[in-house]
């Protein structure tokens, strides 16, 4: 048999594949199919490999010694920055704080940012769909200040209604948050728009992207948000370490978020002075090993080329799409036209948490449950769906695997 050659454009999955020495795992003696991209994403081996050479070769505090470790460390640290900064096209470097995680991210912009420009009687804008962290900081930040949370709704296929959106800008709205990728439907969010429309009004927006920097290029100075953040096990990368884009103007004007070493640029007991950007942010030992494995992380994704990976999901979604619409009592969640690899389901007759747990003796592991988005689960009128969610090394035969797997639980069940 002669294979047909891939077209320039064409991502090679077979090569791909071989790039995750975890998918080669066997799951209950079965082939691990791996549908849980959108809970984390698995990690190529050039990440790892880089996490034992920081380890093995690099590994010292940065900012802090003078010695050859100390640099060796500081010097990966630092590129993994720019790197992370090219990634996003952020304007200048220093606008890339290093956190935790997209979490850490939101509450950080809500306990700096939110505390300084929101007061009594002041707006919050977030949209019906948000996951908990991108609702949760905001809520707190509200009840602190006595301010009030208005929330953007949806079309029943899981559009937001950009007309109400545009209505719920006020007076006292002080800043929009709104995810690029909706990590339960998929819904890929007109985020320009968003901006347009809530600068045209002198206010700010975060972007929540984490379900998007895997599948996407993002560009943040055309998009012109103001805040952006992602988490680096999302994309490829390790767990505990994530990305803050704030506009250095924004960021230069709000207090820190945490006091300790690094954040200073000096101390006494009667007053300190802080760090200038990023640093400002990033108080005490920073996950160095972490920053240094997203970066090759992204390196991995930009050498991948987003072309390839979004036609390659594009074609994985509307496959997973028709074999999904094919299995009788089951109905997609999230059906917006603009959407990402995201299938969220519910199976007539079935609980979520049942077909999670047939899938996975069949070797295919997905997410079941409420996604940490209640409040979307109200709106959708389900306490939970089962999502299985898609990331550049899924191919077709997996999803025919998937809706074998979701026949038997039919079968069973129905
Ligand atoms: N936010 C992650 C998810 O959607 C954990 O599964």
């Amino acid at each position: 048999m002669t294979s047909i050659p891939l077209t320039r454009t064409e991502l090679d999955v077979r090569s791909v594949r071989e790039d995750f020495p975890i998918l080669r795992a066997l799951a209950h003696g079965k082939p691990l199919i791996y549908l849980d991209n959108a809970a984390t994403t698995q990690k190529p081996q050039v990440v790892l490999d880089r996490l034992v050479r920081y380890y093995t070769h690099e590994n010292a505090n940065v900012h802090r010694g003078v010695h050859l470790l100390s640099e060796r460390a500081t010097d990966a640290y630092e590129e993994a920055r720019k790197t992370a900064a090219r990634f996003l096209h952020a304007a200048e470097t220093q606008e890339i704080i290093f956190v935790r995680g997209t979490t850490e991210a939101i509450n950080l912009v809500a306990q700096t940012y939110g505390r300084v420009h929101v007061g009594a009687g002041d707006e919050v804008v977030i949209t019906v769909m948000e996951h908990h962290s991108n609702i949760v900081p905001w809520q707190m930040l509200c009840d602190e200040r006595g301010a009030r949370l208005r929330i953007v709704p949806m079309t029943d296929e899981g559009a937001l209604r950009i007309d109400s959106y545009e209505a719920l800008l006020g007076d006292r709205t002080r800043i929009v948050a709104v995810t690029h990728v909706s990590n339960a439907l998929g819904t890929v969010n007109p985020i320009r728009r968003i901006v347009e429309i809530a600068h045209a009004r002198g206010i700010p927006v975060l972007v929540d992207g984490a379900q998007a920097v895997a599948h996407t290029a993002v560009d943040v100075q055309a998009l012109d948000c103001d805040f952006y953040t992602f988490s680096g096990h999302k994309v490829f990368g390790p767990t505990g370490i994530g990305v803050l884009y704030g506009k250095a103007a924004l960021l230069d004007a709000v207090p820190p978020y945490q006091g300790g070493g690094d954040m200073i640029r000096s101390v006494s007991f009667e007053r300190t002075l802080y760090n200038v950007l990023p640093y400002k942010f990033e108080a005490g030992t920073p996950n160095i090993a972490g920053g240094v494995g997203l970066g090759a992380a992204i390196e991995y994704v930009e050498a991948l080329g987003f072309d390839r990976i979004g036609a390659h999901e594009r074609d994985l979604l509307a496959y997973g799409t028709r074999a999904l619409e094919g299995i009788p009592g089951l109905r997609l969640t999230g059906t917006a036209g603009d959407k990402g690899g995201i299938l969220s389901f519910v199976l007539d007759g079935v609980h979520p948490h049942d077909v999670g747990t047939i899938l996975d003796r069949e070797g295919v592991a997905i997410r079941t449950g409420h996604h940490c988005c209640q409040p979307l689960m109200a709106r959708l009128g389900v306490p939970a769906t089962s999502r299985a969610s898609l990331a550049l090394y899924n191919t077709r035969a997996e999803i025919d695997v998937l809706a074998g797997a979701l026949a038997k639980v039919r079968e069973v069940f129905v």
